[in-house]
Protein backbone atom coordinates (compact mmCIF):
# COMPACT_ATOMS: atom_id res chain seq x y z
CA UNK A 1 0.00 0.00 0.00
CA UNK A 2 1.43 3.20 -1.15
CA UNK A 3 -0.29 5.44 -3.49
CA UNK A 4 -3.85 5.64 -2.24
CA UNK A 5 -6.77 6.93 -4.55
CA UNK A 6 -9.29 8.65 -2.24
CA UNK A 7 -12.23 9.08 -4.19
CA UNK A 8 -15.08 11.74 -2.34
CA UNK A 9 -12.41 13.05 -0.02
CA UNK A 10 -13.27 16.48 -0.52
CA UNK A 11 -16.50 15.55 0.90
CA UNK A 12 -17.49 15.50 5.06
CA UNK A 13 -16.00 12.37 6.22
CA UNK A 14 -13.53 11.97 3.22
CA UNK A 15 -11.71 14.69 3.98
CA UNK A 16 -11.81 13.72 8.02
CA UNK A 17 -10.04 10.31 6.31
CA UNK A 18 -7.49 12.38 4.35
CA UNK A 19 -6.30 14.78 7.13
CA UNK A 20 -6.00 12.29 9.61
CA UNK A 21 -4.08 9.88 7.02
CA UNK A 22 -1.72 12.71 5.73
CA UNK A 23 -0.58 12.85 9.19
CA UNK A 24 -0.30 9.31 10.36
CA UNK A 25 1.30 8.01 6.65
CA UNK A 26 3.60 10.24 5.87
CA UNK A 27 5.22 7.22 3.78
CA UNK A 28 1.72 6.93 1.54
CA UNK A 29 0.74 9.28 -1.08
CA UNK A 30 -2.81 10.16 -0.59
CA UNK A 31 -4.42 11.54 -4.11
CA UNK A 32 -7.49 12.58 -3.34
CA UNK A 33 -10.05 12.27 -6.45
CA UNK A 34 -13.15 14.33 -6.45
CA UNK A 35 -16.24 15.88 -8.72
CA UNK A 36 -16.11 18.67 -6.28
CA UNK A 37 -20.30 18.47 -6.46
CA UNK A 38 -22.35 21.12 -4.04
CA UNK A 39 -21.27 18.70 -1.50
CA UNK A 40 -17.17 18.96 -2.17
CA UNK A 41 -15.59 21.61 -0.73
CA UNK A 42 -11.28 21.92 -1.35
CA UNK A 43 -11.84 24.39 1.82
CA UNK A 44 -11.60 21.32 3.57
CA UNK A 45 -8.83 19.88 2.56
CA UNK A 46 -6.86 23.33 3.46
CA UNK A 47 -4.93 21.79 6.72
CA UNK A 48 -3.20 19.73 4.41
CA UNK A 49 -3.09 21.20 1.17
CA UNK A 50 1.08 22.07 1.41
CA UNK A 51 1.52 18.47 2.68
CA UNK A 52 4.23 16.85 0.12
CA UNK A 53 2.07 13.48 0.02
CA UNK A 54 -1.26 15.11 -0.27
CA UNK A 55 -2.32 15.33 -4.28
CA UNK A 56 -5.41 16.50 -5.76
CA UNK A 57 -7.60 15.63 -8.60
CA UNK A 58 -10.71 16.93 -9.89
CA UNK A 59 -12.32 14.12 -11.86
CA UNK A 60 -15.86 12.03 -11.82
CA UNK A 61 -16.07 8.36 -10.41
CA UNK A 62 -18.04 7.71 -13.04
CA UNK A 63 -15.90 8.53 -15.73
CA UNK A 64 -14.19 5.56 -16.64
CA UNK A 65 -11.31 7.38 -18.69
CA UNK A 66 -10.61 9.78 -15.93
CA UNK A 67 -10.59 7.06 -13.27
CA UNK A 68 -8.08 5.34 -15.17
CA UNK A 69 -6.17 8.39 -16.25
CA UNK A 70 -5.54 9.41 -12.16
CA UNK A 71 -4.68 5.53 -11.52
CA UNK A 72 -1.46 5.79 -14.64
CA UNK A 73 -0.86 9.11 -13.32
CA UNK A 74 -0.11 8.12 -10.01
CA UNK A 75 0.36 4.60 -9.95
CA UNK A 76 -2.45 3.94 -7.65
CA UNK A 77 -2.04 0.73 -5.81
CA UNK A 78 -5.35 1.32 -3.05
CA UNK A 79 -8.69 2.70 -3.35
CA UNK A 80 -10.94 4.07 -0.47
CA UNK A 81 -13.91 5.16 -1.84
CA UNK A 82 -16.33 7.72 0.08
CA UNK A 83 -17.44 9.61 -3.06
CA UNK A 84 -21.30 9.42 -3.18
CA UNK A 85 -24.23 11.27 -3.16
CA UNK A 86 -25.43 11.10 0.63
CA UNK A 87 -28.25 12.82 1.71
CA UNK A 88 -31.72 11.20 2.00
CA UNK A 89 -34.09 14.08 1.02
CA UNK A 90 -32.03 14.66 -1.42
CA UNK A 91 -32.84 11.04 -3.10
CA UNK A 92 -36.04 11.96 -2.76
CA UNK A 93 -36.11 15.16 -4.84
CA UNK A 94 -33.70 13.78 -7.49
CA UNK A 95 -32.41 10.58 -7.39
CA UNK A 96 -31.03 10.13 -10.94
CA UNK A 97 -27.60 11.32 -9.84
CA UNK A 98 -27.51 8.72 -6.91
CA UNK A 99 -27.79 6.14 -9.18
CA UNK A 100 -24.89 7.68 -11.41
CA UNK A 101 -22.62 7.99 -8.43
CA UNK A 102 -23.62 5.25 -6.02
CA UNK A 103 -24.02 2.60 -8.33
CA UNK A 104 -22.28 3.55 -12.06
CA UNK A 105 -19.49 5.34 -10.13
CA UNK A 106 -18.76 2.50 -7.75
CA UNK A 107 -19.01 -0.02 -10.76
CA UNK A 108 -16.29 2.02 -13.01
CA UNK A 109 -13.90 2.26 -9.62
CA UNK A 110 -14.51 -1.41 -9.64
CA UNK A 111 -13.72 -2.64 -13.24
CA UNK A 112 -10.74 -0.01 -13.02
CA UNK A 113 -9.56 -1.65 -9.62
CA UNK A 114 -9.59 -4.95 -11.29
CA UNK A 115 -7.72 -4.04 -14.42
CA UNK A 116 -4.88 -2.63 -12.40
CA UNK A 117 -4.81 -5.49 -9.78
CA UNK A 118 -4.71 -3.45 -7.02
CA UNK A 119 -3.80 -4.35 -3.63
CA UNK A 120 -6.98 -3.11 -1.83
CA UNK A 121 -10.30 -1.24 -2.71
CA UNK A 122 -12.31 -0.25 0.23
CA UNK A 123 -15.76 0.57 0.14
CA UNK A 124 -17.39 3.02 2.32
CA UNK A 125 -21.38 2.29 2.92
CA UNK A 126 -23.63 3.14 5.23
CA UNK A 127 -26.01 1.75 8.44
CA UNK A 128 -29.23 2.37 5.92
CA UNK A 129 -28.42 -0.63 3.55
CA UNK A 130 -30.28 -2.83 6.14
CA UNK A 131 -33.12 -0.46 6.61
CA UNK A 132 -35.53 0.16 9.52
CA UNK A 133 -34.62 -1.89 12.77
CA UNK A 134 -37.06 -2.78 14.91
CA UNK A 135 -36.89 -3.54 18.56
CA UNK A 136 -34.06 -3.74 20.51
CA UNK A 137 -32.43 -5.52 17.64
CA UNK A 138 -28.52 -4.45 16.08
CA UNK A 139 -27.55 -5.20 12.47
CA UNK A 140 -24.88 -7.58 11.88
CA UNK A 141 -22.77 -7.34 8.49
CA UNK A 142 -24.54 -10.59 7.51
CA UNK A 143 -27.78 -9.44 7.78
CA UNK A 144 -30.15 -8.91 4.86
CA UNK A 145 -30.58 -5.57 3.15
CA UNK A 146 -34.13 -3.87 3.00
CA UNK A 147 -32.89 -0.14 1.53
CA UNK A 148 -36.16 1.73 2.11
CA UNK A 149 -35.08 5.28 0.52
CA UNK A 150 -33.77 5.76 -2.76
CA UNK A 151 -30.13 6.94 -1.38
CA UNK A 152 -30.01 3.72 0.80
CA UNK A 153 -30.77 1.44 -2.09
CA UNK A 154 -28.14 2.85 -4.16
CA UNK A 155 -25.78 2.18 -1.54
CA UNK A 156 -27.11 -1.52 -1.25
CA UNK A 157 -26.54 -1.51 -4.84
CA UNK A 158 -22.70 -0.38 -4.73
CA UNK A 159 -22.61 -2.97 -1.46
CA UNK A 160 -23.49 -5.72 -3.82
CA UNK A 161 -21.19 -4.78 -6.87
CA UNK A 162 -18.34 -4.82 -4.42
CA UNK A 163 -19.02 -8.44 -3.24
CA UNK A 164 -19.51 -9.72 -6.53
CA UNK A 165 -15.96 -8.18 -7.53
CA UNK A 166 -14.20 -10.22 -4.71
CA UNK A 167 -16.07 -13.13 -5.46
CA UNK A 168 -16.11 -13.44 -9.14
CA UNK A 169 -12.42 -11.36 -9.49
CA UNK A 170 -11.00 -12.23 -6.44
CA UNK A 171 -10.39 -8.89 -5.73
CA UNK A 172 -9.25 -7.84 -2.57
CA UNK A 173 -12.65 -5.90 -1.59
CA UNK A 174 -13.69 -4.68 2.32
CA UNK A 175 -16.57 -2.72 3.11
CA UNK A 176 -17.08 -0.30 6.09
CA UNK A 177 -21.04 0.31 6.99
CA UNK A 178 -20.93 3.38 9.05
CA UNK A 179 -23.98 5.39 11.68
CA UNK A 180 -24.88 8.60 11.60
CA UNK A 181 -22.30 10.63 11.62
CA UNK A 182 -21.61 14.46 12.72
CA UNK A 183 -18.51 16.95 13.53
CA UNK A 184 -16.80 19.55 11.75
CA UNK A 185 -16.85 20.33 7.89
CA UNK A 186 -20.80 18.91 7.53
CA UNK A 187 -22.12 20.20 4.70
CA UNK A 188 -25.32 21.85 6.68
CA UNK A 189 -28.02 19.90 4.93
CA UNK A 190 -28.01 16.73 7.20
CA UNK A 191 -29.77 17.32 10.78
CA UNK A 192 -26.75 18.09 13.09
CA UNK A 193 -25.63 21.00 10.85
CA UNK A 194 -28.64 22.42 9.59
CA UNK A 195 -29.92 22.79 12.52
CA UNK A 196 -26.88 24.43 14.40
CA UNK A 197 -26.00 26.53 11.95
CA UNK A 198 -30.35 27.45 11.80
CA UNK A 199 -29.87 27.82 15.52
CA UNK A 200 -27.24 30.08 15.66
CA UNK A 201 -29.30 32.29 13.54
CA UNK A 202 -32.79 31.80 15.83
CA UNK A 203 -34.44 30.26 12.49
CA UNK A 204 -36.95 27.34 12.92
CA UNK A 205 -35.94 23.63 13.42
CA UNK A 206 -37.73 21.35 11.20
CA UNK A 207 -38.10 17.75 13.06
CA UNK A 208 -39.93 15.63 10.82
CA UNK A 209 -42.76 13.58 12.28
CA UNK A 210 -43.15 13.19 16.27
CA UNK A 211 -39.00 13.34 16.30
CA UNK A 212 -38.79 10.22 18.22
CA UNK A 213 -36.75 8.22 15.33
CA UNK A 214 -33.80 6.74 16.50
CA UNK A 215 -30.28 7.00 14.68
CA UNK A 216 -26.64 5.62 16.31
CA UNK A 217 -24.25 9.06 16.41
CA UNK A 218 -20.65 8.34 15.61
CA UNK A 219 -18.09 11.69 15.84
CA UNK A 220 -16.20 11.91 12.51
CA UNK A 221 -12.67 11.27 13.43
CA UNK A 222 -13.75 7.86 14.45
CA UNK A 223 -15.62 6.93 11.56
CA UNK A 224 -12.38 7.99 9.64
CA UNK A 225 -10.71 5.68 12.32
CA UNK A 226 -13.21 2.77 11.64
CA UNK A 227 -12.60 3.26 7.89
CA UNK A 228 -8.34 3.06 8.71
CA UNK A 229 -8.75 0.15 11.05
CA UNK A 230 -10.90 -2.14 8.12
CA UNK A 231 -8.49 -0.91 5.59
CA UNK A 232 -5.14 -2.06 7.20
CA UNK A 233 -6.72 -5.17 9.42
CA UNK A 234 -10.16 -5.93 7.06
CA UNK A 235 -10.03 -9.27 6.02
CA UNK A 236 -10.64 -9.46 2.00
CA UNK A 237 -14.39 -9.66 1.12
CA UNK A 238 -15.67 -9.21 4.58
CA UNK A 239 -17.66 -5.96 5.84
CA UNK A 240 -17.26 -4.31 9.00
CA UNK A 241 -20.06 -2.15 11.19
CA UNK A 242 -18.67 1.27 12.68
CA UNK A 243 -21.49 2.09 15.02
CA UNK A 244 -21.23 5.39 17.32
CA UNK A 245 -22.66 3.12 20.20
CA UNK A 246 -24.86 6.34 21.09
CA UNK A 247 -28.68 5.54 20.20
CA UNK A 248 -30.95 8.55 21.04
CA UNK A 249 -33.93 9.97 19.56
CA UNK A 250 -33.75 12.98 17.07
CA UNK A 251 -35.81 15.03 19.62
CA UNK A 252 -33.55 14.34 22.53
CA UNK A 253 -30.11 15.22 20.41
CA UNK A 254 -32.35 18.15 19.21
CA UNK A 255 -32.95 19.64 22.78
CA UNK A 256 -29.33 19.12 24.06
CA UNK A 257 -27.95 20.98 21.03
CA UNK A 258 -30.13 24.11 21.39
CA UNK A 259 -28.90 23.68 25.14
CA UNK A 260 -25.33 24.12 23.95
CA UNK A 261 -26.17 26.76 22.32
CA UNK A 262 -28.21 28.80 25.06
CA UNK A 263 -31.12 29.00 22.21
CA UNK A 264 -35.14 28.43 23.21
CA UNK A 265 -36.38 25.16 22.44
CA UNK A 266 -39.69 27.12 20.97
CA UNK A 267 -37.43 27.08 17.90
CA UNK A 268 -38.69 23.29 17.19
CA UNK A 269 -41.39 23.35 14.51
CA UNK A 270 -43.08 19.63 14.28
CA UNK A 271 -43.70 19.17 10.40
CA UNK A 272 -45.10 17.22 7.85
CA UNK A 273 -42.58 13.82 8.13
CA UNK A 274 -40.24 12.94 5.53
CA UNK A 275 -41.63 10.28 2.91
CA UNK A 276 -40.74 6.43 3.97
CA UNK A 277 -38.55 7.84 7.01
CA UNK A 278 -37.32 4.61 8.95
CA UNK A 279 -38.09 4.98 12.51
CA UNK A 280 -34.22 3.18 13.90
CA UNK A 281 -31.25 2.34 12.98
CA UNK A 282 -28.93 0.63 15.29
CA UNK A 283 -25.85 -1.47 14.58
CA UNK A 284 -23.71 -4.22 16.14
CA UNK A 285 -20.07 -3.14 15.80
CA UNK A 286 -17.64 -5.80 18.03
CA UNK A 287 -16.50 -7.35 14.43
CA UNK A 288 -14.45 -3.75 13.85
CA UNK A 289 -13.06 -3.97 17.57
CA UNK A 290 -12.13 -7.43 16.58
CA UNK A 291 -9.59 -5.81 14.59
CA UNK A 292 -8.38 -3.06 16.84
CA UNK A 293 -10.97 -0.03 16.42
CA UNK A 294 -12.43 1.66 19.52
CA UNK A 295 -14.05 5.00 19.53
CA UNK A 296 -11.95 8.00 21.12
CA UNK A 297 -15.06 10.29 21.53
CA UNK A 298 -17.99 10.35 24.41
CA UNK A 299 -21.03 11.82 23.01
CA UNK A 300 -21.05 15.16 24.82
CA UNK A 301 -17.42 15.89 23.67
CA UNK A 302 -18.48 15.36 20.32
CA UNK A 303 -21.51 17.10 20.05
CA UNK A 304 -19.80 20.16 22.66
CA UNK A 305 -16.76 19.89 19.92
CA UNK A 306 -18.92 20.05 16.73
CA UNK A 307 -21.01 22.90 18.07
CA UNK A 308 -18.60 24.99 19.43
CA UNK A 309 -16.69 24.23 15.51
CA UNK A 310 -19.87 25.75 13.67
CA UNK A 311 -19.60 28.84 16.10
CA UNK A 312 -15.93 29.68 15.02
CA UNK A 313 -16.01 29.33 11.50
CA UNK A 314 -19.09 30.86 10.46
CA UNK A 315 -17.14 32.00 7.52
CA UNK A 316 -17.50 28.14 6.24
CA UNK A 317 -20.94 27.59 6.46
CA UNK A 318 -22.14 31.35 5.17
CA UNK A 319 -20.43 30.92 2.26
CA UNK A 320 -22.73 27.66 1.62
CA UNK A 321 -25.62 28.95 2.58
CA UNK A 322 -26.87 31.13 -0.72
CA UNK A 323 -27.62 30.49 -4.37
CA UNK A 324 -28.36 26.35 -4.89
CA UNK A 325 -28.53 25.61 -1.35
CA UNK A 326 -31.26 28.40 -0.74
CA UNK A 327 -33.19 26.94 -3.04
CA UNK A 328 -32.98 23.34 -1.95
CA UNK A 329 -33.99 24.42 1.40
CA UNK A 330 -37.03 25.81 -0.29
CA UNK A 331 -38.09 22.98 -2.14
CA UNK A 332 -37.22 20.64 0.87
CA UNK A 333 -39.00 22.68 3.72
CA UNK A 334 -41.13 25.75 2.22
CA UNK A 335 -44.65 23.60 2.52
CA UNK A 336 -43.71 21.50 5.40
CA UNK A 337 -42.60 24.89 7.54
CA UNK A 338 -45.76 26.37 6.10
CA UNK A 339 -47.68 23.10 7.38
CA UNK A 340 -46.51 24.27 10.89
CA UNK A 341 -47.74 27.55 10.34
CA UNK A 342 -44.13 28.92 9.43
CA UNK A 343 -43.69 30.75 6.25
CA UNK A 344 -40.33 31.74 5.04
P1 LIG B 1 -20.54 14.30 1.47
O1 LIG B 1 -21.84 14.47 0.76
O2 LIG B 1 -20.11 15.28 2.50
O3 LIG B 1 -19.35 14.24 0.41
C1 LIG B 1 -19.41 13.43 -0.75
C2 LIG B 1 -18.17 13.76 -1.56
O4 LIG B 1 -18.16 12.94 -2.74
C3 LIG B 1 -18.13 15.22 -2.04
O5 LIG B 1 -16.83 15.74 -1.90
C4 LIG B 1 -18.52 15.11 -3.52
O6 LIG B 1 -17.97 16.14 -4.30
C5 LIG B 1 -17.95 13.75 -3.87
N1 LIG B 1 -18.62 13.09 -5.01
C6 LIG B 1 -19.97 12.88 -5.15
N2 LIG B 1 -20.21 12.26 -6.32
C7 LIG B 1 -18.99 12.06 -6.91
C8 LIG B 1 -18.58 11.46 -8.12
N3 LIG B 1 -19.47 10.96 -8.98
N4 LIG B 1 -17.26 11.41 -8.40
C9 LIG B 1 -16.34 11.94 -7.54
N5 LIG B 1 -16.68 12.54 -6.40
C10 LIG B 1 -18.00 12.60 -6.07
O7 LIG B 1 -20.57 12.81 2.06
P2 LIG B 1 -20.11 12.23 3.45
O8 LIG B 1 -21.16 12.48 4.45
O9 LIG B 1 -18.71 12.62 3.70
O10 LIG B 1 -20.16 10.67 3.11
C11 LIG B 1 -19.01 9.98 2.59
C12 LIG B 1 -19.35 8.51 2.43
O11 LIG B 1 -19.74 7.97 3.69
C13 LIG B 1 -20.51 8.25 1.47
O12 LIG B 1 -20.20 7.10 0.71
C14 LIG B 1 -21.69 8.00 2.39
O13 LIG B 1 -22.62 7.13 1.78
C15 LIG B 1 -21.00 7.33 3.57
N6 LIG B 1 -21.68 7.51 4.87
C16 LIG B 1 -22.05 8.76 5.31
C17 LIG B 1 -22.65 8.88 6.56
C18 LIG B 1 -23.07 10.23 7.12
O14 LIG B 1 -23.71 10.27 8.17
N7 LIG B 1 -22.71 11.34 6.51
C19 LIG B 1 -22.88 7.75 7.35
C20 LIG B 1 -22.48 6.50 6.86
C21 LIG B 1 -21.87 6.40 5.62
P1 LIG C 1 -30.23 13.01 8.34
O1 LIG C 1 -29.18 13.85 8.98
O2 LIG C 1 -30.80 13.44 7.04
O3 LIG C 1 -29.61 11.54 8.26
P2 LIG C 1 -30.33 10.14 7.86
O4 LIG C 1 -31.58 10.41 7.13
O5 LIG C 1 -29.28 9.57 7.00
O6 LIG C 1 -30.52 9.42 9.15
O7 LIG C 1 -31.41 12.84 9.37
C1 LIG C 1 -31.19 12.36 10.68
C2 LIG C 1 -32.55 12.25 11.34
O8 LIG C 1 -33.07 13.57 11.51
C3 LIG C 1 -33.55 11.49 10.52
O9 LIG C 1 -34.42 10.74 11.37
C4 LIG C 1 -34.35 12.58 9.83
C5 LIG C 1 -34.33 13.71 10.85
N1 LIG C 1 -34.38 15.07 10.26
C6 LIG C 1 -35.37 15.97 10.68
O10 LIG C 1 -36.20 15.66 11.55
N2 LIG C 1 -35.41 17.22 10.11
C7 LIG C 1 -34.52 17.60 9.15
O11 LIG C 1 -34.62 18.74 8.64
C8 LIG C 1 -33.49 16.68 8.74
C9 LIG C 1 -32.50 17.06 7.69
C10 LIG C 1 -33.47 15.42 9.33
Amino acid sequence: MKNILVTGGAGFIGSAFVRYAVEKYPHYHIIVYDKLTYAGNLENLLPVSQRANYHFVQGDIADREAVRGVIEQYGVDTIVNFAAETHVDRSILDPDAFIMSNVVGVHILLEAANHYKMERFLHVSTDEVYGDIEGSYFSKENDPFAPNSPYAASKAGGDLMVRAYHVTHGLNTVITRGSNTFGPYQYPEKLLPLFITEAIDDKPLPVYGDGMQVRDWLYVDDHAMGVDAALHNGVAGEAYNIAGENLQHNIDVIRRLLSLLGKPESLIKFVPDREGHDRRYAMDCAKLRAIGWQRQYSFEDALTRTVEWYKNNESWWRKIKTGEYLEYYKRQYAARLAAAGVSL
